[in-house]
């Protein structure tokens, strides 16, 4: 079993590292894997050619800044947590390139992400905590996935790496998080042979037009 967490800051050992330390250590306390990847600032953004989508490939053409790398991860693992630091009210640039590029190659057309276990983080100093964290479920309740929660929104506080720390309410949800989406990761795990979860099938995109 394994939880795959993808952190979208650009900085080394900061806050939402930091976060994914205090979910990494009770997810590893109920004895799932946990890997982290951080793409950093250098990631492209998606392109649109539509070449994943079209070729069914689930692979990117920009093959050189360790997002197939991303994607393939996402794919064999069983959760998926998306943790980003909040940049203009928002998700981490870096960060979105990554999702939009996840999302395209794999989780349109034939989806890869259906019924694995799914959880959200942001760190940020003062404001749009709510709206990045909404941004982070959105995609994986796009994809048909089961949506794991704390006991609070996944909104951490501190600006100087480490700050978080302080956030003791913040780091408590972090850490619940972790618990349940490895508990959850487990109860699909060992439930997928006598209940395996209902088939994916493509949706009709009718893109509003017709
Ligand atoms: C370009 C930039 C934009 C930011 N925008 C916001 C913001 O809109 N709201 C906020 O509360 N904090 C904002 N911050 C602060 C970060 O969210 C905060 O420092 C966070 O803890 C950084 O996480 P990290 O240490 O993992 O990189 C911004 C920081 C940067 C560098």
């Amino acid at each position: 079993m394994k939880i795959v967490a993808i952190n979208g800051s650009p900085r080394k050992n900061g806050n939402t590292a930091q976060c994914l330390e205090a979910v990494r250590r009770e997810v590893a306390a109920a004895g799932v894997e946990f890997q982290v990847f951080q793409p950093g600032s250098a990631v492209h953004p998606c392109m649109a050619c539509y070449h994943c989508l079209n070729s069914g490939s689930l692979q990117c053409v920009q093959t050189d800044d360790g997002v197939n790398e991303i994607i393939r991860a996402c794919i064999e693992a069983d959760g998926i947590l998306l943790a980003s630091p909040v940049y203009h009210g928002g998700i981490a640039g870096g960060m979105k390139c990554v999702m939009d590029r996840i999302m395209l190659t794999a989780g349109c057309g034939k989806n890869q992400f259906h019924h694995k276990v799914g959880g959200a983080l942001c760190t940020l100093r003062r404001s749009g905590g709510m709206e990045t964290y909404q941004q982070l479920l959105g995609l994986m309740d796009a994809m048909e996935m089961v949506l794991v929660t704390s006991d609070y929104w996944g909104a951490i506080h501190g600006a100087d790496p480490g700050e978080v720390l302080s956030d003791t309410e913040g780091m408590e949800v972090a850490a619940r998080l972790g618990r349940n989406m490895a508990w959850m990761v487990r109860v699909l795990g060992s439930s997928k042979d006598t209940l395996p979860p209902p088939e994916s099938f493509p949706r009709t995109m009718t893109n509003f037009i017709r």
